[in-house]
């Protein structure tokens, strides 16, 4: 068993040395503004250190928000060194856009009502009575936005537009899909005429990390060519839906946003509100279109494709996250158990692998494509006790921290062996490495 006081010791320094005052940066160099979902993991740790810093890390986020409720997933640093990143984005062409920050203009999983809630839990009820008030009206507004803008036809699943939105931004059934689409001419030419390792010299991810652990340039390229469209577009998703590259209704975000409803409705509850009418059907609808999700003959939940309404069948994590929605039946979640159990799928010697071991698209150090990561085994951690699995979350609690104890606060790290890959010193490892210290099932 690892020595928890030395991890939680390590785990605080890193968040120390990404502490830029108001938020967390993820990890300097490689990520240095501020990200969605990784302050709200950031926040979950830093509440057990300073419950009114950990306030701090999330009321900072709504500096990016959208006038039409949209949280972006990155807030852009505004020294002039950042101009390149500020420039690709020009969240300005958007009316909606806040006009003292620069953002991107695409969301991420929507973890903040978790957070608020994991905060709040810190506080006594005067506080938290305060504190729920302060952020209840973005919250609303943040999930309205999901609602109005993400569910064009009131399906009740939420589509995204870019799989930067996902927060696993290269995961098969993403990447699957970018190839099923044209690659644009340039992607293509800079492919054809090999100019990739001229590209890579321009990376900043591959500057800190061994390119074998990210993404191919070509991918990278192909990511930056669709964010390019949607900035054609000013960010408009009834102009982008007309020609989408991707719309895709992605399981691992819906069960986020299934998660996200409930946490806000706690939230409303201890503040005598009522949610909208209409919020609240769209989010019963939700739980219930997640089901549409599940292929019967394959027994996994899959991605689907908004426009054909296809599923796609390329296995990932996704499918375990809706342990974490928690709607799903007993039963359903019995089979997702199973699927953690098995050695050869999910239950590597330190999981959870990102891809099933056993599929062809599985890479232990590459990313998204295999490697563990410790904010995805938090939600299935979390998820598992909620379902009363208390010895598997106690078992898959203890893996995790014995890897971070092995490895260090590292971004990802190999499911097989623990090798630590990606980003070092990274934020969110270390917040939730401290919140797993102090958890029971
Ligand atoms: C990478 C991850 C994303 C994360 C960001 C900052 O892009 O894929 O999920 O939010 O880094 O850490």
């Amino acid at each position: 068993m690892p020595n928890y006081d030395d991890l939680l010791a390590q785990a605080t320094a890193v968040l120390e040395q990404n502490d830029r005052g108001d938020y967390t940066q993820p990890a300097a160099g490689l990520y240095p503004h501020q990200w969605l979902w990784d302050s709200c993991f950031t926040a979950i740790g830093l509440a057990h250190l300073d419950v009114h810093r950990a306030q701090k890390e999330l009321v900072s986020l709504l500096r990016g928000q959208w006038h039409n409720g949209m949280l972006p997933n990155i807030i852009f640093r505004s020294e002039p060194q950042y101009w390149a990143e500020r420039n690709q984005w020009r969240s300005w062409l958007s009316p909606h856009a806040p006009e003292h920050v620069a953002t991107t203009g695409i969301t991420q999983p929507p973890l903040l009502a978790e957070a608020v809630v994991r905060v709040g839990d810190k506080l006594d009820k005067t506080e938290k009575r305060i504190w729920y008030r302060q952020m209840y009206p973005a919250l609303l507004k943040y999930h309205q936005w999901l609602y109005n803008e993400r569910d064009p036809h009131g399906e009740g699943l939420i589509l995204l537009i870019h799989p930067w939105e996902c927060g696993m931004d290269n995961t098969p059934p993403w990447i699957y899909q970018l190839h099923q689409h044209q690659l644009a001419w340039w992607v293509s030419a800079v492919d054809k005429l090999r100019l990739s390792s001229i590209v890579n010299k321009v990376r900043r991810d591959t500057k800190s990390v061994p390119a074998g652990e990210r993404f191919s340039t070509i991918e990278a390229l192909a990511l930056l060519d669709a964010q390019l469209r949607l900035r054609r577009k000013a960010y408009d998703t009834d102009r982008i839906l007309d020609h989408a590259l991707f719309s895709i209704e992605d399981v691992a975000f819906n069960s986020m946003v299934i998660r996200a409803n409930s946490q806000l409705n706690h939230i409303a509850h201890f503040l005598h509100q009522e949610i909208p009418a209409d919020l609240k059907v769209s989010m019963k609808k939700t739980e219930k279109a997640l089901e549409d999700l599940w292929d019967p003959h394959l027994s996994r939940y899959y991605c689907r494709d908004f426009i054909t309404h296809n599923l796609i069948k390329v296995p990932s994590m996704a499918t375990l996250l809706p342990l974490y929605a928690g709607s799903v039946s007993a039963e359903r979640a019995a089979e997702l158990v199973k699927l953690l159990e098995n050695p050869t799928i999910f239950g590597t010697p330190y999981p959870v692998p990102s891809v099933p071991a056993d599929a062809k698209e599985f890479h232990p150090k590459l990313y998204w494509q295999g490697p563990s990561w410790v904010n995805m085994n938090w939600l299935i951690i979390d998820g598992l006790g909620r379902y009363g699995y208390a010895d598997h979350a106690a078992a898959l609690r203890e893996t995790t921290l014995e890897m971070v104890a092995k490895g260090g606060c590292h971004e990802y790290f190999d499911p097989l062996d623990g090798t630590p890959a990606g980003g070092r010193d990274f934020s969110w490892t270390a917040a939730l490495v401290i919140d797993l210290i102090q958890y029971k099932a």
